[in-house]
């Protein structure tokens, strides 16, 4: 039986953070569906097609990752994929009380999706797509933390 993970967030961009626990996740999942959400209560920079697209771009290599959109309810999602994980990632402790809540909320709602939490590269710890998006908009040099697709994304957002 394939172990289906889903890995939710807005992406808005993907980072090189996003990349580093989807790798991860693939070391105990055979897939790993990217599901990239609606998030619009978010005003995102990027559009969800916009995310899905550079999701794409980025994981191209990775032939045991599908990029997904989704809207509603994760728990539905993940029970219409077959996914039995949800994966997401704990930087720091101020991710803690929102991801705990959201797990529990979850297994409130679908008791057989498990959620684990991956802790990502040191050097990325500190990492947040938020904070690309802030030192982009200032002109910043954002090469270290996005794929270079990615930063081409950002800086065209930004020059208009
Ligand atoms: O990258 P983000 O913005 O932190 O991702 C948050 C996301 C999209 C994973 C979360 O908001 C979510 O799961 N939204 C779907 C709605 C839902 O299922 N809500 C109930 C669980 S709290």
């Amino acid at each position: 039986m394939s172990r289906v993970a889903v890995y939710p967030g807005s992406f808005d961009p993907i980072t090189r953070g996003h990349e580093d626990l989807i790798r991860r996740s693939l070391r105990f999942a055979d897939r790993v569906i990217v599901a990239v959400a609606d998030s619009s209560s978010k005003s995102p920079l990027f559009t969800q097609d916009e995310r899905i697209q550079l999701a794409n771009i980025v994981l191209a290599g990775e032939s045991a990752v599908e990029v997904r959109a989704f809207k509603g309810l994760l728990v539905d999602f993940a029970r219409d994929v077959g996914a039995t994980m949800v994966v997401r990632g704990l930087r720091a402790v101020a991710d803690f009380d929102y991801e705990f809540q959201m797990a529990l909320m979850n297994r409130q709602l679908y008791d057989e999706l498990e959620s684990v939490f991956l802790v990502p590269a040191l050097h990325l710890t500190y990492l947040s797509a938020s904070i690309v998006r802030e030192v982009a908009r200032l002109g910043g040099d954002v090469s270290a933390f996005v794929h270079p697709e990615v930063g081409r994304a950002l800086k065209a957002k930004f020059a208009r």
